[in-house]
């Protein structure tokens, strides 16, 4: 599984040209991505600037050479790399296992290209059937938002940290993982949740992801919309 997070990473990264300003997501498959952007800054002078998507991703930027700008100066970016949880066949995906979802989105929404980074494992035939979808709110009044969630059919877990307390992510918030049968309906899904009052964002990335590069045992492809 490493070693398919890695070709898909590795290939996206391949994608990356100079000049470019490139969003730079989050997880596990995307720590590959940076660390072959890294290189290539470092060996071949490869001129890109990142906007991070977390916190984490920023430290591991600074770390291998990757030069940082901000969104706001920047405008639209030329190209994003982000891995995802769930692609469905239309190329609509659940995000957010990795806590970055809020963040993810804003950079998805201001770039030309929203490149997707995953294995096979990962492509499902409809949403909701293999991750729970993440949803970011606020922490005031949280735990009053679990029974609005569970009305629009799922079973809500507010997200734990190890040490037994609320995940906070990098905004300050907490994350219920809304786990939903299926999803069949991901468009007004995506209203029904943004509509109630606390949340934030929600985990479903529809229309955005332009290609996605998906790595399996037979070898990698790219998918396009
Ligand atoms: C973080 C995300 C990640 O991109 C998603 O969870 C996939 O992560 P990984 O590559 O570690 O499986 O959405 O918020």
């Amino acid at each position: 599984m490493e070693d398919l997070k890695q070709q898909a990473g590795e290939r996206a990264a391949e994608l990356v040209t100079d000049g470019m300003k490139v969003g730079l997501g989050t997880g596990s498959t995307v720590h590959y991505t940076l660390l072959a952007l890294g290189r290539r800054v470092q060996e071949e002078g490869l001129d890109i600037v990142g906007v991070p998507t977390s916190v984490r991703t920023e430290r591991t930027s600074l770390e291998v050479g990757i030069p940082l700008g901000d969104l706001d100066e920047l405008g639209r970016l030329d190209i994003t790399i982000d891995g995802a949880d769930e692609v469905d066949p239309h190329l609509n995906l659940i995000k957010g296992l990795g806590g970055a979802l809020v963040r993810e989105k804003i950079v998805a929404a201001h770039t030309r290209e929203l490149v997707i980074i995953v294995d096979s494992s990962k492509m499902v035939e409809v949403l909701g059937t293999r991750s729970p979808l993440p949803v970011e709110v606020f922490q005031m009044g949280h735990k009053r938002l679990h029974s609005a969630l569970a009305d629009l059919g799922c079973a809500p877990a507010l997200r734990m940290d190890d040490d037994g307390s609320p995940f906070v992510s990098d905004n300050g918030n907490h994350i219920y993982d809304c786990r939903f049968e299926r999803i069949p309906r991901p468009h007004d899904l995506e209203m029904e949740i943004n509509n109630v009052i606390g949340v934030v964002q929600n985990g479903l990335f529809l229309d955005m992801a332009t290609r996605v590069v998906v790595a399996s045992a037979s070898g990698v492809f790219i998918k396009r919309r």
